[in-house]
């Protein structure tokens, strides 16, 4: 099952109309299996990352965090389910919340974990081609951009997410905040998203977030960011 074919349930749809969750954004990266969310491998081994991130984040942010947000999608998928299935719309739409925040966690990790590489293979460094010249003419220079994600990752208050987003429109790139798991939908399609939640780096770095937002650089696996930008 897909996402698109699961936004064309009426009972989601009331759901979606019903409240302020927002649709999630189709990916191809996101797993489904029988009808289900799955929680996608890892195209590297939890030590990959460090000495930028650590093993003992990625464990926990992949199997534990990133696995509560496909369980609880799917559970709210099959509460829709058996509430359209006894004509509640009413309950159907209760859901929108969680199909917002459990699935928006599910498409922001997958999209996270593919924009993540070891600096030893594709991490870090700066991207080139036609993404570079991208960025070049709508932030200025590589590392006004950086400094445009790290300022919006600084300023983001409790939890949420900076994206480098393009204009589906116009092409243009520029760089977005969303709060909680709320993903990124609409005319903008995201190519780099960076995790701000704590999860993502108190084990490691504790209060200095900081920190974690410089070396997140280190691991950025721009490859993958070009893919998603020439679609
Ligand atoms: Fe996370």
């Amino acid at each position: 099952m897909s996402f698109s074919l699961l936004r064309t349930t009426p009972a989601l749809r009331a759901a979606l109309r019903a409240g302020a969750a927002r649709p999630v954004a189709a990916l191809s990266g996101t797993s489904f299996a029988r009808g289900q969310a799955t929680l996608p491998d890892l195209p590297y081994d939890y030590n990959a990352l460090e000495p930028y991130i650590s093993a003992k984040i990625m464990e926990l942010h992949h199997s534990k965090h990133h696995q509560t947000y496909v369980n609880g999608f799917n559970t709210a998928l099959q509460a829709i389910a058996e509430a359209e299935s006894k004509g509640d719309l009413t309950k159907a739409a209760a859901q929108a919340p969680l199909i917002n925040f459990h699935g928006g966690g599910h498409v922001n990790h997958s999209l996270f974990w593919e924009n993540l590489a070891p600096s030893s293979r594709d991490g870090g460094g700066e991207p080139s081609g036609a993404l570079r010249s991208a960025i070049d003419e709508d932030f200025g220079s590589f590392d006004a951009l950086r400094k445009e994600i790290n300022a919006a990752l600084t300023g983001i208050q409790g939890s949420g997410w900076a994206w480098l987003v393009k204009d589906k429109t116009t092409g243009t790139l520029s760089v977005v905040t969303r709060a909680n798991q709320d993903p990124v939908t609409g005319n903008l399609a995201p190519l780099l998203g960076i995790d701000a939640w704590e999860h993502a780096y108190y084990l490691q770095y504790e209060n200095r977030k900081a920190e974690y937002f410089d070396a997140i650089w280190n691991v950025l696996n721009w490859k993958t960011v070009a893919q998603r930008f020439e679609k």
